[in-house]
């Protein structure tokens, strides 16, 4: 099993044609190991949206390669392609986008099910639940329970499956500060118990210290490192 878990190799994508062309990402290239714990940072309109859907196979780059745990992506078919993202890929979004008239454990079970995964998907899910904390709120319908508990089941359906990279869009973006420490306490907590590689989106670098990487993006270039957009642009 190689230690890169994904690679994109001069990855550009252009929006429309002709004047109205924008480049969102230009020739972006970089690789992440298995456990990392890694940031994309950059202001509004920098790209960082269109490279989480590079990344998590939500669209296709107009040049360049996309390499998930050892496959190049970006010659599969749609159908190919869904049935990878379900395979490899775990998402956390900004709103926890649980289902409300489900409960907390129905809404984790969901990945596995479509998945049609023969191992227990109750217990599993049970397992995740408690990881979390959310013991008490199992049997609870989704919209019975806090923001902060809600985006912590949603951690716990992201991580389900086991996927090779867990992919979150702004995920702390919904919540006070004081319950955002607390998730990405977790997610920390996550990566490390489970060696679980995690991608994450954010405008707010500080809600995030002591991570493995920062990517910043500056008008669809990525530049790596641990520094800040501000410290690379003074
Ligand atoms: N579907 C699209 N069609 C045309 N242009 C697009 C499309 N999606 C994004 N863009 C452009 O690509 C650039 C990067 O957009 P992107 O959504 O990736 O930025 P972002 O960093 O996620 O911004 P934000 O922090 O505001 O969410 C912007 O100039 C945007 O206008
Ligand atoms: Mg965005």
């Amino acid at each position: 099993m190689s230690d890169i878990v994904l690679e994109l190799q001069n990855v550009s994508r252009i929006f429309g044609e002709g004047d109205t062309q924008v480049k969102a990402l230009d020739d972006v290239s970089f690789r992440i190991k298995r456990g990392e714990f890694v940031l994309i940072v950059g202001s509004s309109g920098s790209g960082k949206s269109t490279l989480l859907n590079m990344i998590g196979l939500l669209d296709k780059p107009t040049f360049g390669k996309v390499i998930l745990d050892g496959k190049e992506t970006t010659t599969l078919n749609d159908g190919q392609v869904s049935q990878y993202r379900n395979e490899k890929l775990g998402f956390v979004f900004q709103f926890a986008n649980l289902l409300p008239d489900l409960t907390v454990l129905e809404n984790v079970m969901l990945p596995q099910q479509i998945q049609g995964s023969s191992e227990d998907i109750r217990q599993n899910a049970t397992d995740l639940l408690i990881k979390v904390g959310l013991e008490d709120q199992i049997n609870k319908r989704s919209n019975k329970i806090s923001g902060g508990q809600a985006q912590r089941a949603a951690i716990a359906r992201g991580l389900v499956n086991r996927p090779t990279v867990v992919l979150a869009d702004e995920p702390t973006g919904n919540l006070d500060s004081v319950t955002a420490g607390k998730v990405v306490k977790l997610a920390k907590t996550m990566a490390k118990e489970l060696n679980q590689t995690f991608i994450i989106v954010t405008h707010d670098r500080h809600q995030f210290p002591d991570v493995d990487r920062v990517i910043t993006i500056i008008d669809g270039k990525a530049f790596d490192g641990k520094q800040t957009t501000m410290e690379i642009s003074a």
